[in-house]
C-alpha cells in the first residue's frame, strides 16, 4: 500500500538529525617489518563448566582473531550456549581464564564488565523484542548498555543521536520503512533482522549469536544469514555463532570449532572442511 508507505516514511524521517555513519578505525597491531599480527578478540585459556557437580566443558583453549567468524557446532546439549555465556562474561567460568578485548574477563568487577559488554553484541534464537514496544524503540534498547539510562526505553524520549544511530540500523536491515510499526505485528524473518539492527546499533566489535536463524523458515535463514555476515563483514565485527545447520557453519565460519563430550573435538578452517567431517560430533 503506497499510501501508508510513504506517510510512514515520512514520520520516520522527521526523526532524523543527522544521518551520518561514523567510521569504525579498528587497526591491526603492525609487528616488525610492517607486517600484521592478527589481533585476538577472544582468548579461553584452560576453561572449564560445572554446573554443580555436573561438568559441562573442561580444558577448552582457543584463540579467535579479530574480524574473523567462528561457528561453534556441535549436539544439543553439547555447550555451546554455555561457553558463549561465559565468553561473554554473564556466567563465570569454573576454571580458567577469559581474555574479551583484551581484558581479562574473568573474575572482573561488575563495572568493568559492564563497559566490556558494552562493545559486545548479542543475537539469539529467541529475539526477545519487546511486542508492545515500536521497532524504533526496541533498536534504541541496544544502546542501553552504551548510552545508558531511562531515555533509552523508548525512541520518543531518546536522545536524537541515538534515534539517528537505530534508524541507521534498521535501514541497514532494510527495515527502515517499519521504524514506528508495534514489534509484535512483524514477522518472524522480521523480528530477527530487528534484533539485529539492536545488535548492531552500537557499533559492537563482537557478536556473539546463538542460533540466529534456528526459528525462521529456510529461506528467512538464509537471507536472515547472509545479511548478518555482511554487515559483521563490512565493520570488521568478530563472529562467533552456533548454529545446527552444518551448511552455514561451513559457509560463513572462517574457523569451525566442535564440541563434543565437554571437549574441543574439531578445530578447523570452514573451507578445509566438508559436512561429513562434523559427523563424529554428532554420534
Ligand atoms: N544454568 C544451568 N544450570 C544447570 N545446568 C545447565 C544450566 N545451563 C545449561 N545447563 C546444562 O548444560 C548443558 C549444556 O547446555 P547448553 O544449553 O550449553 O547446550 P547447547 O549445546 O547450547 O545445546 P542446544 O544445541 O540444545 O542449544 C545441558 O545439559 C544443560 O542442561
Ligand atoms: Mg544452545
Amino acid at each position: 500500500m503506497p499510501g501508508i508507505r510513504s506517510s510512514t516514511r515520512s514520520s520516520v524521517s522527521d526523526l532524523v538529525i543527522s544521518h551520518r555513519a561514523e567510521a569504525i578505525v579498528r587497526p591491526d597491531r603492525t609487528g616488525a617489518h610492517g607486517v600484521p599480527v592478527p589481533v585476538v578478540d577472544i582468548e579461553a585459556e584452560r576453561i572449564a563448566k560445572r554446573f554443580g557437580d555436573t561438568s559441562i566443558f573442561a580444558d577448552l583453549s582457543f584463540r579467535l582473531e579479530r574480524g574473523k567468524a567462528t561457528a561453534l557446532v556441535g549436539a544439543n546439549g553439547a555447550g555451546k550456549s554455555t561457553l558463549l555465556r561465559c565468553l561473554m562474561g554473564l556466567i563465570p567460568v569454573s576454571e580458567g581464564r577469559v581474555r574479551l578485548l583484551q581484558e581479562d574477563a574473568t573474575g572482573a568487577r561488575a563495572a568493568k564488565l559492564r563497559a566490556l559488554r558494552s562493545r559486545v553484541g548479542l543475537v539469539s534464537q529467541k529475539h526477545n523484542l519487546v511486542p508492545r514496544l515500536s521497532v524504533l524503540s526496541n533498536v534504541v534498547h541496544g544502546l542501553l548498555g552504551h548510552r545508558g539510562g531511562p531515555r533509552h526505553w523508548t525512541h520518543s524520549l531518546a536522545p536524537a543521536a541515538s534515534r539517528t544511530a537505530a534508524l541507521q540500523a534498521l535501514d541497514k536491515v532494510a527495515l527502515g520503512h517499519l521504524a514506528l510499526r508495534r514489534a509484535d505485528r512483524l514477522s518472524g524473518g522480521q523480528s530477527q533482522r530487528v534484533a539485529i539492527a539492536r545488535a548492531i546499533v552500537s557499533r559492537p566489535e563482537v557478536i556473539f549469536a546463538d542460533e540466529p536463524c534456528a526459528s525462521l523458515d529456510p529461506q528467512a535463514g538464509e537471507d536472515v544469514m547472509a545479511l548478518f555476515f555482511d554487515l559483521a563483514r563490512q565493520d570488521g565485527v568478530t563472529v562467533v555463532f552456533t548454529s545446527h545447520n552444518i551448511d552455514h557453519a561451513l559457509r560463513y565460519g572462517d574457523r569451525v570449532l566442535g564440541l563434543a563430550e565437554g571437549r574441543m573435538k574439531l578445530d578447523a578452517t570452514g573451507d578445509s572442511l566438508r559436512s561429513a567431517d562434523l559427523r563424529g560430533l554428532y554420534d
